[in-house]
């Protein structure tokens, strides 16, 4: 219970003096409930505001702290760091040992580069792609988030369309102003799980393509995963044009297995970028490849790519260990007992009371779809999405004790759970949201 009601607030009114929005990043906001989460700490499944108020958590630093937060083994990797000196922009041991494990768990990953953000990491993964190809288009999918830099901040969220007459290509819609408008001649845009649209935009601009992007699982649209034989035509058709085939793992790394999505589809691209999840909440992104493409980065090849930060000695040590927990026998079956359970109990839950909603999950994140009954394939099939009811349940949640984030009031989203979540914390998450339910 909230031992000093009211906290938040003041500490909203303090911040929002200082911080533009009293917040470090737009995103922070939960727009369900107008505030962001002022925390005093994360342990396990859970994080505790400064109200006093316990919340089982179901957003999950965006979806960085994968093993939970607080976890023993991150805290052992810290303190080890820090032992060593705050060592910042030299190279340690723990670096190569860290590039290592991740060769050896990401199946592209034959050579690894570090970044500090999954932004840097899609931003440097392109422009790798440019330096290669020599070309300077992108194609990107609908409704897939790859960060906030100029060449990608397309058609990430956007309203629903109404017709498609530009079919197959979608009209090019920025996510931001101060994106120079002649960005936009570099970049494709054509619906996701849609092989026809794909195959014509490869026949028609394939040859000027430096690389094809995407989410494997596109979980910035809530949890979208590729229709069978989406991710081998993918390979394919980049093979055949000659562009580079981008895995944006960001979020999809390690949710479903260790390798990520490429690993459990079987399907490796070129060059793939991971964050989040690498290094369970400290900064840290990578962008991993075959050798021959990741020759293109200096000094061997003739695109720059470095950075002051890039591998922090802590974010480095946190890899290490993240890894190696994930890397332990039963990790996976564990999530997916855990997922089934959840997006199972959830669906039910609304079923029963008559909600409109749809539950999409793979492995350790999911979307919850209101308004929405169908499969959800592709961006469009979310046209229907009801904001109002979103809202609602998720201030019936939060007042309840569980924590799912919004980003807007359309925007789909992301939820998601950690190792640490108990088959018991999702019974108990089950029960909350029965009585949210029975009181919408
Ligand atoms: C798939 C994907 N790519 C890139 C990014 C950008 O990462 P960051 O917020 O670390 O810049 C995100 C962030 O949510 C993401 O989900």
């Amino acid at each position: 219970m909230p031992t000093k009601p009211g906290r938040t607030d003041e500490l909203f009114d303090f911040a929002s003096r200082y911080l533009v929005a009293g917040v470090s990043g737009s995103a922070r906001l939960n727009a369900a409930t107008g505030r962001p989460l002022y925390l005093t700490h994360g342990d396990g499944s859970r994080v505790y505001d400064v109200d006093g108020r316990e919340f089982i958590d179901y957003n999950l630093s965006h979806g960085a702290t994968f093993l939970g937060h607080n976890h023993p083994r991150i805290r052992e990797g810290i303190e080890k760091a820090l032992a060593m000196g705050v060592i910042c922009a030299y190279e340690t041991e723990y670096h190569s040992r860290a590039a290592r494990l991740i060769s050896e768990t990401v199946p592209c990953a034959e050579r690894v580069r570090f970044a500090n953000s999954g932004s840097e990491a899609t931003m440097s993964a392109i422009r790798l792609a440019r330096a290669h190809t020599k070309r300077d288009k992108i194609l990107k999918f609908e409704g897939h988030f790859h960060g906030l830099h100029d060449y990608v901040m397309w058609n990430a969220h956007g309203p629903a369309r109404a017709e498609f007459p530009t079919y197959p290509y979608v009209p090019l819609l920025v996510e931001s102003a101060g994106v120079p408008k002649e960005i936009a001649q570099f970049v494709i845009v054509v619906p996701w799980n849609d092989p026809a649209a794909f195959q014509q935009a490869m026949r028609e601009h394939g040859d000027e393509l430096a690389a094809v992007i995407c989410e494997p699982v596109n979980y910035n649209s809530g949890c979208i995963p590729p229709e069978p034989g989406m991710l081998e035509l993918l390979r394919a058709e980049t093979t055949k044009h000659g562009a580079l085939l981008i895995f944006d793992e960001v979020l999809s790394g390690f949710r479903m297995a260790p390798g990520g999505a490429q690993q459990y589809y079987g399907v490796t691209p070129d060059v793939c970028t991971l964050a989040k999840a690498v290094a369970n909440g400290l900064p840290l992104a990578v962008i991993a490849g075959k050798a021959e493409f990741m020759r293109t980065f200096s000094p061997f090849g003739p695109a720059a790519h470095s950075g002051t930060y890039s591998g922090h000695l802590f974010a480095m040590l946190a890899v290490i260990a993240s890894l190696t927990e994930i890397r332990q026998d039963g990790f996976y079956p564990a999530i997916f007992a855990k997922a089934e359970r959840l997006y199972g109990g959830l669906a039910d839950l609304f079923a029963s009371h008559g909600v409109p909603v749809r539950v999409q999950g793979l492995g350790a994140r999911f979307g919850i779809y209101f308004g929405v009954t169908k499969e959800v394939k592709c961006y469009q099939d979310c046209a229907t999405i009801d904001g109002d009811l979103g809202y609602k349940f998720i201030r019936a949640c939060f007042e309840r004790g569980l924590y799912f984030h919004n980003y807007g009031k359309l925007a789909l989203g992301h939820h998601g759970f950690s190792a640490s979540h108990s088959l018991a914390d999702i019974e108990e998450t089950l029960n909350r949201v029965e009585d949210a339910l029975h009181n919408l």
